[in-house]
């Protein structure tokens, strides 16, 4: 067993993808939207027993891999080392001074965490930041769970400290632990010094666990004097990306896919407040706003995203800025800000591809405008309170143009409603556009009729900027490119036979390998039929001892390739398509099919005679009377399929 076939039998393809996307089990199979295009209903489809997977949508497909591959956009060697580790395979001509960087980076930082902790347990300097934590309620299995530490005020005792432990200068410098000196303020003398200092200090780790960065708190006794930012984080380094994590989601993510949704707070503080009081679906964008990443980080757990925002002027553009990146960044590059606009003009403008991607997005409101942290300080039940009474973010963005509106003033009033209808036009699901629609209606005391001209309006001029522009959210599963109804037809017939052999010899009877779509599909026809007519009969189709007997018989190694890509796929076509269906319905299917192709191939036939006939008439040669007779029989057949 060479290294990939090793690593793929040590894995279940199942849970590596589950490790992206959320799959449902349907019959035998997984299914899911697609992660690789735009799609509404399911077409994605996941097979534990042959470890492969497929997307009926955009024809994509393979095994855990080309799924890797594509999901993180690796080469294939790169995928090879993302999976050794799961699979608890060592590779053998692995990179080892590259792992070795990234696992050093790793180990100090995990000394780091180890040192900062100690110091905030039992070190007196510490005293007044462990005070203040506690005076903020944490109770110190939750400091130890989080392993929240404290930075001596000192400029080198955590670099000598990792250095006594082995760690080079280097080492330090890159995991984000240390500044490097500026000669010009050091007599030119080159060095290091703590990048933190007299603060609390919060490990950031990733979704498995590694901590990876630092978010660093001033400590209450510094904060007079401090003159640097409430917080200090670590830089980018090799082993932290800022815009690849979300502050506790390692604790949060089983408890996100339990509750089937996250709830995205800004700060450390908040998340970890919330944990404590049992709410533990809870994650910090940590001040920023949520990039893509972020969002396909979180949907790898669920589509419903409760954002908590503070009610103050400030938590309105906080908020603002979550929405604004996390659903419309890279999502809809064409929807620009235009200045000078209001909050809401921003936040209408950023949910556009919250309502057309599939993340349902609803809005915490925490009473009294204070922060999670703050709210569950006072009161825990109010933060459970707020969350139930989460609003989606459509009711939200009601509430907040329309409240305190003055009904007779028109030209406000027609204001609101544009703005409402811009978000409403940008629904998908037409149900619920209907509905906001009515509640527009009743609150703005203007008739149905007209709103749904202006929708109608407003849904022209957005086809007509959309015209070139290729596969809008809107659009219903396109075919994958290339993909003809031909196409679709015979390779139905053939997932059909497949799955339902004793009505193979039926199909051999009406169907010749050259009325089929492909070369390939006429190619593997063929071979069907000869496995069918002298090695197995219609009851004792196997459909393994038909692929070991493929491979003996096709020589060369490009056609068998497509062969087997085709067998895989049609594998999966037949448990998606006529997954339930039983043998009278196939039998029923199989009767529809074959006419089609007959029809399709007949009709093709038909135009070709044509052209002869008339090439014929124009020479007026003997065959024009065999063409006729021709011409007659096909016609004939045509209409016999009816
Ligand atoms: P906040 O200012 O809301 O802080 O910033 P907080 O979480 O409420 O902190 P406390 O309650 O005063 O202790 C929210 C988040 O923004 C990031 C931090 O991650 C913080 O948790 N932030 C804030 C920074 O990165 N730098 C800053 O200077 C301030
Ligand atoms: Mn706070």
């Amino acid at each position: 067993m060479d290294q990939k076939d090793e690593i793929k039998s040590r894995l279940d393809l199942v849970e590596v993808i589950r490790e992206y996307i959320q799959l449902k089990p349907v019959g035998v199979n997984f299914q899911a939207r697609c992660p690789f295009h735009r799609e509404k209903t399911p077409s994605f489809i996941v097979s534990p027993e042959r470890q492969i997977w497929r997307c009926f949508g955009c024809n994509k497909g393979g095994d855990v891999f080309s799924f890797v591959m594509e999901m993180e956009g690796l080469s294939f060697v790169e995928a090879l080392r993302l999976l050794a580790p799961k699979a608890g395979v060592t590779l053998q001509w692995q990179n080892q001074k590259e792992t070795s960087r990234r696992n050093r980076l790793l180990d100090v930082m995990d000394l780091a965490v180890r040192y900062y902790h100690q110091l905030l347990i039992e070190s007196p300097d510490a005293k007044p930041a462990l005070e203040y934590l506690k005076g903020r309620g944490l109770e110190d299995k939750t400091i130890e769970n989080w392993q929240i530490g404290y930075s001596r005020d000192s400029w080198d005792d955590a670099f000598n400290f990792f250095q006594g432990r082995g760690f080079s200068e280097q080492e330090i410098f890159l995991a984000g632990l240390t500044v490097k000196k500026d000669p010009r303020n050091t007599a030119g003398q080159a060095g290091f010094y703590n990048r933190f200092r007299g603060r609390i200090m919060f490990p950031v780790n990733d979704v498995n666990g590694n901590s990876v960065a630092f978010s660093a708190r001033i400590s209450p006794e510094r904060e007079a004097v401090e003159k640097m930012g409430k917080y200090i984080n670590s830089p980018q380094t090799q082993i932290y990306d800022k815009s690849r994590i979300l502050f506790g989601l390692d604790k949060a993510k089983q408890f996100i896919r339990e509750q089937g949704n996250v709830i995205v707070v800004e700060g450390q503080m908040d998340v970890i407040s919330s944990h404590q009081a049992g709410v533990n679906n809870v994650v910090a964008s940590s001040g920023t706003a949520l990039s893509a990443d972020q969002i396909k980080l979180i949907k790898r757990y669920t589509n419903n995203i409760l954002f908590s925002f503070d009610v103050d002027a400030a938590g309105i553009s906080a908020a603002n800025r979550q929405i604004e990146e996390g659903t419309a960044q890279k999502l809809v590059r064409e929807e620009q800000l235009t200045d000078g606009e209001d909050n809401l003009g921003k936040m209408r403008k950023y949910i556009y591809p919250a309502l057309s991607h599939d993340t349902n997005i609803k809005v915490i409101q925490v009473p009294g405008g204070k922060d999670p942290d703050e709210c569950i300080r006072n009161n825990p039940d109010d933060w459970q309170q707020a969350i139930k009474n989460a609003v989606s973010v459509m009711d939200y963005y009601f509430n907040k143009t329309l409240s305190g509106l003055d009904l007779s003033d028109i030209a406000r009033k027609k204001e609101a409603a544009a703005k409402i209808l811009n978000i409403i036009v940008n629904i998908n699901n037409v149900i619920e556009q209907d509905a906001w629609l009515r509640k527009l209606s009743g609150d703005l005391e203007v008739s149905e009729q007209v709103l749904r001209e202006a929708i109608a309006a407003g849904r022209k001029a957005k086809q007509a900027k959309s015209v070139n522009s290729e596969s809008r959210p809107g659009a219903v599963n396109p075919l994958p490119p290339g993909t003809g109804y031909a196409e679709i037809f015979s390779e139905s017939l053939l997932a059909l036979v497949m799955k339902f052999p004793q009505h193979l010899g039926y199909v051999i009877r009406q169907i010749k390998p050259e009325m089929l779509a492909k070369g390939y599909h006429r190619e593997f026809y063929k071979k069907l039929v000869i496995y069918y007519n002298i090695i197995s009969n219609a009851h004792a189709f196997d459909y393994g001892h038909f692929r070991v007997w493929l491979e003996n018989n096709i020589e060369d190694e490009q056609v068998l390739i497509r062969l087997e890509e085709l067998i895989s796929k049609l594998a999966l076509l037949g448990d998606k398509d006529f997954y339930e269906i039983d043998n009278d319905q196939a039998k029923l299917e199989i009767g529809k099919i074959t006419n089609q192709i007959k029809r399709k191939y007949l009709n093709k036939k038909m135009l070709v005679m044509e052209r002869q006939f008339s090439e014929a008439e124009k020479s007026g040669g003997p065959e024009i009377k065999k063409l006729m007779e021709e011409f007659k029989t096909i016609a004939d057949e045509i209409r016999q399929l009816n």
